[in-house]
């Protein structure tokens, strides 16, 4: 039995009427960009995670961009982001001006600690991006503690929750990403800023809109970024459906668990206090880089997905960034994704279990 890396396409059948309507009633009503369909659904998000404001942007890079500029985070700053996450989470920083200063993480959860961000504070110091990477949900509060401002890139938790607070809640402010294939993907490109500082609140609405709060005066070099009223009212379809989503995706978990994937691989390991809704579910092999093509050729979805830590990437050499960050380098060669949705059946997990007992070594 084949098994894909992941499914979004089965879990979004029952709602193909639902989200064929709200793309009509869209297209009928005319307003396309910052109208009625995002105004309701940043209130829905925002209640949903339990925070006070949830502005859409265009995108989850796009939010961590201004997210920061919202912060007050400009040329001359450090922000502290992990090296082992999507490049997009320390590429947003150059825009504002300021510079990614890159710290390890965790071997088994993935995330950054109080310990790993500690290493690369400076007096220059502006924010901590911390990444809830894998769905996994990084120690916001130990990282306040340090006593800089932490800004949450939720891109891969939706639905995810530390301490019983949903991911995107547990910074000053949290992004999210709502790319397809994410736990909460739409059908194009769409993000959100999360807060519950108004005044942060109101700057994002600004930036998006070309730093301009009437456009009449521009206070700000800003950003055309908005999330689009059709991407927001299929959104709204998604948004109710999502913990049930994430409760398919902890069974998964579970369904490995009891196969006995723990025997073969290393599992991730949820932060403490931590219900991750895994987004990929990423195990440890000392060999991954030979598991993940025997795995594909007997039809089992693996993927190693940031095999070159964002520090190594050559756009970030060229800004300066060069960090020793052994615990990610590791990590770059070890992990390996392997199938994982809301609807991972106990058959299925049996069978990726099997065929990682019986690769080649
Ligand atoms: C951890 C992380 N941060 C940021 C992003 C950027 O989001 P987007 O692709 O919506 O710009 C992504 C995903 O793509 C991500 O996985």
């Amino acid at each position: 039995m084949a098994v894909p890396l992941f499914d979004t396409a089965t879990p979004l059948e029952p709602l193909r009427e639902p989200l064929r309507r709200r793309t009509t009633a869209v297209l009928d009503s005319g307003r396309f960009i910052l109208g009625p369909e995002v105004e309701a659904f940043e209130a829905e998000l925002a209640a949903y995670l339990g925070v006070r404001h949830a502005v859409g942007v265009a995108n989850g890079t796009d939010a961590i961009t201004i997210a920061l500029r919202a912060m007050g985070v400009g040329p001359g700053d450090e922000v502290v982001v992990p090296s082992f996450t999507f490049y997009a989470s320390a590429e947003a920083v150059a825009p504002t001006g300021a510079r990614p200063v890159f710290c390890d993480v965790d071997g088994e959860t993935f995330c950054v600690t109080a310990d790993t961000v500690r290493a690369a504070l400076t007096p220059r110091t502006k924010a901590v991006i911390t990444v809830d990477l894998f769905g996994n949900v990084a120690p916001g509060a130990d990282i306040e503690a340090l006593g800089v401002p932490v800004l949450e890139d939720a891109a891969q938790a939706a639905g995810s929750s530390l301490g019983g607070r949903r991911a995107a809640s547990l910074g000053h402010a949290g992004t999210l990403s709502f790319f397809p294939s994410k736990n909460l993907g739409c059908f194009g490109d769409g993000g959100a800023i999360t807060t519950d500082d108004d005044r942060l609140a109101e700057m994002a609405r600004t930036l998006r809109f070309h730093g301009s709060r009437d456009k009449v005066t521009y206070e700000h070099v800003g950003y055309n970024s908005r999330l689009d009223e059709v991407q927001a009212a299929l959104l709204r379809v998604l948004l109710p459906h999502l913990d049930t989503w994430c409760e398919g995706r902890r069974a998964a978990a579970r369904h490995y668990a009891q196969a006995g994937l723990g025997d073969y691989v290393g599992l991730p390991r949820p932060v403490e206090g931590a219900d991750p809704a895994w987004h990929l579910y990423v195990i440890r092999h000392p060999l991954a880089q030979r598991l993940e093509p025997a795995l594909n050729r007997v039809g089992i979805g693996a993927r190693g997905y940031y095999r070159t830590p964002v520090h190594r990437q050559p756009a970030m050499r060229r800004l300066g960034t060069s960090a020793s960050l052994p615990v990610t380098d590791e990590l770059a060669a070890t992990h390996l994704a392997i199938p994982m949705s809301p609807v991972l059946s106990r058959a299925q997990a049996v069978e990726v279990v099997s065929a990682i007992r019986s690769a080649p070594e």
